[in-house]
């Protein structure tokens, strides 16, 4: 294997319905191949697991191909191979787990099964170079929502909090079907919003009152809010009143921008954290990243998100946290690892 410092590392990840390859050398992305099944599943108006692993499996080795040809690295060349391990679903994930091993038996390379939330961490060295250290990570997608304090993506990270039913993005989706918007629902809401008024509707914020925050202080919770979409929804049906999406997608999307930035923010100052991190899908909402922006510089706390691609789930996150392990000198996992559809923060490599 290569000096350790500048690895060239091969990340795969499959935990939901993106088939995502990517070559990173140190923290140069070198390529970065994705296979949507998104589309398979927007009847279903969310993720079908069978339907995801199958696909997982039709698209691994063209976009392997993929990902090669765009890098121009062989896979002789690549020093060790990173897959997400967990969480996530089950038959998605041993799909990649199961190609990784394949890679790295026959490669004689090292393999790392990772978390796919400090690879979603990690992602951001791609763009903004080395993380800083602590750092606050808020992490929103459609199938999580967590805040991290990252000390060190590879071995030291802490679950402040997380969503204790809905995750943001799921938010953003059910709520896009109650105003007949297609799946996935968030950048939909994001366009409408711009043409509504936030203030139309004064939407329940989650978690953020006086005896939730003794116990909840970092969670999140948007079931209330969905199911108070849908009451207002329906009274306005029920009288026979137009539904004005616009403000109703406005205020939706100002009562989960509020929470997540009012939370991230908090956190940032309790814990005396300078540099807030947004990645996952969600990270892509423009008012989310406006929100805190905006309330983070007024505590002097600078903001960073990854660009969009960077974002959404991607091989590149999970080689980008492989080639710190490998700098870092982490042993590699065995062999026979498994796949773990509830992997905890606290355990980064499996
Ligand atoms: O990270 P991601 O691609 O996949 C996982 O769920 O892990 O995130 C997808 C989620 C979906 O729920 C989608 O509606 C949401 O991210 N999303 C957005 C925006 N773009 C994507 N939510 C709000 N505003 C957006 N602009
Ligand atoms: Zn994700």
């Amino acid at each position: 294997m290569r000096v350790a410092d500048e690895p060239v590392v091969l990340g795969i990840e499959t935990s939901c319905d993106e088939t995502g390859i990517g070559i990173v050398r140190g923290s140069t992305l070198l390529s970065d191949a994705i296979a949507s099944s998104v589309d398979e599943h927007a009847r279903f108006g969310g993720v079908v697991p069978e339907v995801a692993s199958r696909a997982h499996l039709e698209a691994m080795v063209p976009t392997l191909e993929r990902a090669c040809r765009e890098s121009g690295v062989a896979l002789r060349d690549v020093d060790a191979i990173a897959v997400t391990s967990g969480p996530g679903l089950t038959g998605a994930l041993l799909v990649g787990v199961a190609s990784a091993k394949a890679l790295a038996l026959s490669l004689g390379r090292p393999v790392y099964g990772v978390n796919h939330l400090a690879a979603h961490v990690a992602a951001d060295r791609l763009e903004h170079g080395p993380l800083p250290e602590p750092c606050m990570a808020l992490l929103v997608s459609g199938g999580h929502s967590s805040l991290l304090l990252v000390e060190d993506v590879t071995s030291g990270v802490e679950q402040l909090g997380s969503t204790i039913d809905d995750a943001a993005g799921e938010a953003f989706d059910k709520v896009a079907r109650l105003l007949g918007l297609p799946f996935p629902g968030g950048p939909h809401i994001d366009r409408e919003a711009r043409a509504g008024d936030p203030a139309y509707v004064e939407f329940p914020r989650g978690l953020t009152s006086g005896r939730d925050m003794e116990r909840h202080r970092f969670d999140f919770s948007f079931s209330g809010l969905k199911t108070a979409v849908a009451r207002w929804v329906e009274a306005r049906e029920r009288d026979g009143e137009p539904v004005p999406v616009a403000d109703v997608a406005a205020s939706f999307q100002e009562a989960v921008c509020d929470v997540l930035a009012r939370k991230a923010v908090d956190a940032c100052r309790r814990r005396g954290v300078d540099d807030l991190l947004i990645g996952g899908g969600v990270a892509a909402n423009s008012r989310l990243r406006a929100m805190t922006e905006e309330r983070a510089g007024r505590h002097g706390i600078r903001v960073r998100v990854p660009r969009p691609a960077l974002c959404t789930d991607n091989g590149a996150m999970v080689a980008a946290l492989g080639a710190e392990l490998v700098s870092r000198g982490r042993s590699p996992s065995a062999l026979d690892l498994p796949v773990d559809s509830t992997m905890p923060i606290t355990e980064i490599v499996a």
